[in-house]
């Protein structure tokens, strides 16, 4: 295994490649392609393409069921989710969140004109650090933003990781 020790070592700055193929973070699970496909047939028959049709609202009520709340709003992506959930928590200043996630997650943040905060992870969960978290806050700090890293819930929550915070 390549042992990386300064920038000078990685491969984007000019030193040999760590892997033969490009490495990527995650993969989809793809799950019945063939029950996607129908579905998708299925709102191309309906036509009905935008403005609330008949497949999101059904969407919307089974991930309620599933998740075990009452609402589901279906957004276009993660990160238009998040700055709606920013908005609509009234969050300024600065917000918490992990050295270790999406960019969006920066980026959602400071498209809001708030400064995001980076906190320290814990190597083995790889989720944000409740005591790192702790001494990052400020007079001028809203809230916390955890990440549900590889799915495993943040260990500040008891609750199951969403779809939009799952990386
Ligand atoms: C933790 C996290 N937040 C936000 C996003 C942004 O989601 P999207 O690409 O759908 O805007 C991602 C995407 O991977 C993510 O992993």
């Amino acid at each position: 295994m390549k042992v990386i020790r300064t920038s000078a070592d990685l491969a984007i700055n000019g030193a040999p490649p760590a892997f033969d193929e490009p490495l990527h973070v995650g993969r989809p699970n793809i799950g019945d392609r063939q029950a996607f496909l129908d579905r998708v047939s299925r709102v191309l028959d309906n036509q009905w393409l935008t403005n609330n049709g008949p497949m999101v609202q059904e969407f919307e009520q089974r991930i309620a069921a599933h998740l075990g709340v009452k609402h589901c709003v279906a957004m276009c992506n993660g990160t238009i989710a998040l700055e709606i959930a920013i908005r609509a928590l009234g969050l300024e200043g600065e917000v918490i969140i992990p050295s270790w996630t999406f960019v969006a997650t920066a980026h959602a943040l400071y498209w809001q004109g708030i400064t995001p905060v980076f906190a320290d992870i814990d190597p083995a969960t790889h989720n944000l650090d409740p005591a790192a978290v702790r001494r990052m806050i400020t007079p001028r700090t809203t809230g916390i933003i955890g990440v549900h890293l590889w799915g495993a819930p943040h260990p500040s929550t008891n609750c199951r990781p969403s779809p939009t915070s799952m990386a």
